[in-house]
């Protein structure tokens, strides 16, 4: 009986041509492999057969086991390229030339403390409202109980556009827009960099950042205020905070109140950082004066609110024990990339 291993060849070249992956490959190795396979069918047939003749037999249908044992073997190695060639084209970018000892970028502190400073007053059912750069004069000053050649204007000079529009100085040039924009009940905080024209020092720069706050209800009073200003003070400074408040003038709260924190590094002892006080002072804020509510279209006979005009730029400096407000606008990436590491 002569053997024949052409036709078992010519099947399993053609089978070979459309396997597409290594599941399909194995199974099509176990099919001409395998215990039961076609080459096993092969050698069982050999015990019909003797001498010579089966000693020849043998050697073909060895030949036709080790030829497709290689086929497959090639097969796997072109799948795998393939597939590697897939996972690089489905992948992002990325340059091999590139030195591995690049700095990653970090977050700048002010950016930092802002998202600390937002996620908790999210947490406790404040929404985070955005506001333009460039405001007109109403919404930065008129709206907020500050009439055209009011004193309190003198503090805030800023850069004029030649149109009338400026920078915005303060945060609370967004209080208008978000009482208009929701109504009452309102729990908002909208951070925001602001301009003033200033004589740069360690402790004055042209641009800094605020973040305000504001909530009005009714029966909202000075006991939330305070209660808001702690919590979301104790959990910035991981630590518990006290604060106190002391009487402070801006148009558009009254009463108006300069908060006070107790000293973090000596708590409250007194030392260099707080001037030996024990405190230090962080957030001007107040009741929303019953002007500036009815500008944004809300009842003050209703309603009551506070506002508070946090300090983010200080903040971030009293938090990362900056000395020098003016690293924070350097660009100097040695000394602003310490606060997130890498
Ligand atoms: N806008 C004030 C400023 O930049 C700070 C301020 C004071 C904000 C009292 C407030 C507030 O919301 O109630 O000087």
């Amino acid at each position: 009986m002569a053997i024949n291993t052409e036709e078992l060849r010519k099947k399993f070249e053609e089978r070979l041509s459309q396997i597409r992956n290594t599941v399909e490959a194995e199974g099509l190795r176990v099919e001409y492999l395998g215990k039961k396979g076609y080459v096993s069918a092969l050698l069982a047939d050999l015990k019909n057969i003797t001498g010579e003749e089966k000693k020849n037999a043998g050697q073909i249908i060895n030949d036709a086991k080790q030829f497709i044992e290689k086929r497959l073997a090639e097969k796997q190695t072109e799948i795998a390229a393939a597939e590697e060639q897939r996972l690089i084209d489905s992948a992002e970018r990325y340059d091999p030339s590139l030195p591995t000892d690049l700095q990653l970028g970090s977050y700048h502190p002010i950016t930092l403390i802002q998202r600390r400073v937002e996620d908790i007053f999210s947490s406790m059912g404040f929404i985070v409202e955005n506001y333009s750069e460039i405001v007109d004069d109403y919404h930065c000053f008129e709206a907020l109980n500050i009439p055209k050649h009011h004193p309190a204007r003198d503090m805030q000079d800023t850069f004029y556009l030649d149109n009338g529009q400026l920078l915005k100085t303060h945060t609370s040039a967004a209080q208008n827009y978000i009482m208009e924009k929701y109504g009452a009940p309102v729990r908002a905080i909208f951070p925001g960099r602001c301009f003033r024209n200033e004589s740069t020092d360690a402790c004055h720069e042209n641009t800094f950042f605020q973040l305000e706050g504001i909530m009005i209800d009714e029966d909202i009073s000075i006991s939330n205020l305070i209660y808001f200003m702690k919590t979301m003070l104790s959990e910035v400074f991981e630590q518990d905070i006290t604060v106190r408040l002391r009487p402070g003038f801006f148009p558009f709260v009254e009463p108006g109140f300069e908060l006070d924190i107790s000293c973090t590094i000596c708590h409250g002892k007194g030392c260099p950082s707080c001037k030996n006080s024990g405190w230090l002072e962080l957030c001007p804020c107040g009741m929303i004066h019953p002007n500036v509510l009815k500008y944004g279209g809300i009842d003050p006979e209703k309603y009551t609110g506070f506002a508070f005009g946090l300090g983010l730029t200080r903040l971030a400096m009293m938090k990362y024990g900056i000395k020098d407000i003016r690293m924070l606008n350097s660009g100097n990436l040695k000394a602003l990339s310490q606060f997130t590491g890498r």
